[in-house]
C-alpha cells in the first residue's frame, strides 16, 4: 500500500478505494491531491485484478473544490504555464469504471471530479454547486462543459451564475447523480454497485465507458458507428463466448477479462 499524504487508497476484492482526505479544508482539492489521486486511479487502472474504482471524501465533504488559498495569488499566466488542473485528465481518462461516492459538499472542483466519475451515488446530506463566480471566476476543471450536459443549458447556466447549491434531491431530479442514498448506507451503496460492476468482464466495461464516452463527444451518427464497431470486436473476447454460453446454461457466467 502506497502511503499518500491526502488521500487514502485501498483495495477490497477487485475494487479500488480512494478517498480524499484532507480533513482540515474540506478536501480542497490542491495540486498535491490532484497528484495522488491521479496516481491511485492510474495505479488501479493498470490492475486488471481492479474492476471498478470508488472515488470518495468524508462525511462533510466529498470536496469543497479547487484549493482558493493556493491559487489565490496566482497570475493568468501562470495558471496557464502550470496547466493549473491539467493532471486531471488523465482521472477522466481512465478506462476502468468510477462510482463517486459524494457525501457533504461537491462544489466547484469537488462537483467537478464527481463529474469526471461514471456512476454518482449521493448521500441525502450532499451539496452540489459551482460557487466560482462568487470568487470573481468561472467553472475551470470542466464544470461549464460537464454541468450542462449532465442538466441542460438552463439549470447550467442557473447553477453557474448565481452559485448557488442544490442539494441531493434537486441534483437527482435534475440528473446530475444516478441514485440518492441515506447517507449512513452511502459507502455499502457505493461498495455493492463498485463490486456489481467489477464483476463484469473488463473488455466490455472498457468498451461500454468508451462508448458512453463518444456519445458525449461526437454526433449521434459517428456514435452510433463508434458502438457498432466496439460491439462487433467484443464477438473476439473469450469473455463474451463464455457470457452467451452461460446464458444457454443457464448458469452465472466465470468472465476472465480475455
Ligand atoms: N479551498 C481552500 N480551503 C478551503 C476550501 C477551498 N475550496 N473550502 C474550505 N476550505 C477551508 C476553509 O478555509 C477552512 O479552513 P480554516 O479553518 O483554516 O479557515 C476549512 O476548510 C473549513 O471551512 P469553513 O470554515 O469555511 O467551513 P464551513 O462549514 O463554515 O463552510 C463551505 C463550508 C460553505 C463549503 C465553505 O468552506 C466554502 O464556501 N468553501 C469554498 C467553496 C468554493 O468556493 N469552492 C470553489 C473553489 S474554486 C474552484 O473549485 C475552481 C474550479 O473550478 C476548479
Amino acid at each position: 500500500m502506497i502511503d499518500y499524504e491526502t488521500i487514502r487508497s485501498e483495495t477490497r476484492g477487485r475494487v479500488g478505494w480512494i478517498t480524499l482526505h484532507r480533513p482540515d479544508a474540506l478536501n480542497a482539492l490542491n495540486t498535491t491531491v490532484m497528484r495522488e489521486v491521479v496516481d491511485a486511479a492510474t495505479r488501479f487502472d493498470a490492475d486488471e485484478r481492479i474492476g471498478a474504482i470508488v472515488l470518495t471524501g468524508s462525511e462533510k465533504a466529498f470536496a469543497a473544490g479547487a484549493d482558493i488559498k493556493e491559487m489565490a495569488d496566482k497570475s493568468g499566466l501562470e495558471m496557464t504555464m502550470d496547466d493549473h488542473f491539467g493532471a486531471w485528465a488523465r482521472f477522466a481518462a481512465v478506462r476502468t469504471p468510477v462510482v463517486a461516492a459524494v457525501s457533504g459538499y461537491a462544489l466547484g472542483g469537488g462537483c467537478e471530479l464527481a463529474m469526471m466519475c461514471d456512476v454518482i451515488l449521493a448521500a441525502d446530506t450532499a451539496r452540489f454547486g459551482q460557487p466560482e463566480i462568487n470568487l470573481g471566476v468561472i467553472p475551470g476543471m470542466g464544470g461549464t462543459q460537464r454541468l450542462l450536459r449532465a442538466v441542460g443549458p438552463y439549470k447550467a447556466a442557473e447553477l453557474i451564475l448565481t452559485g448557488r447549491m442544490m442539494d441531493a434531491a434537486e441534483a437527482e431530479r435534475a440528473g446530475l447523480v444516478s441514485r440518492v442514498v441515506p447517507a449512513a448506507d452511502l459507502l455499502d451503496e457505493a461498495d455493492k454497485t463498485a463490486s456489481t460492476i467489477a464483476g463484469k468482464s473488463l473488455p466490455s466495461l472498457y468498451a461500454a465507458k468508451a462508448a458512453l464516452a463518444a456519445a458525449q463527444e461526437s454526433s449521434l451518427a459517428e456514435g452510433l458507428r463508434y458502438e457498432k464497431q466496439a460491439f462487433a470486436a467484443l464477438f473476439d473476447t473469450e469473455d463474451q463466448k463464455e457470457g452467451m454460453a452461460a446464458f444457454r446454461e443457464k448458469r452465472p457466467p466465470h468472465f476472465t477479462h480475455r
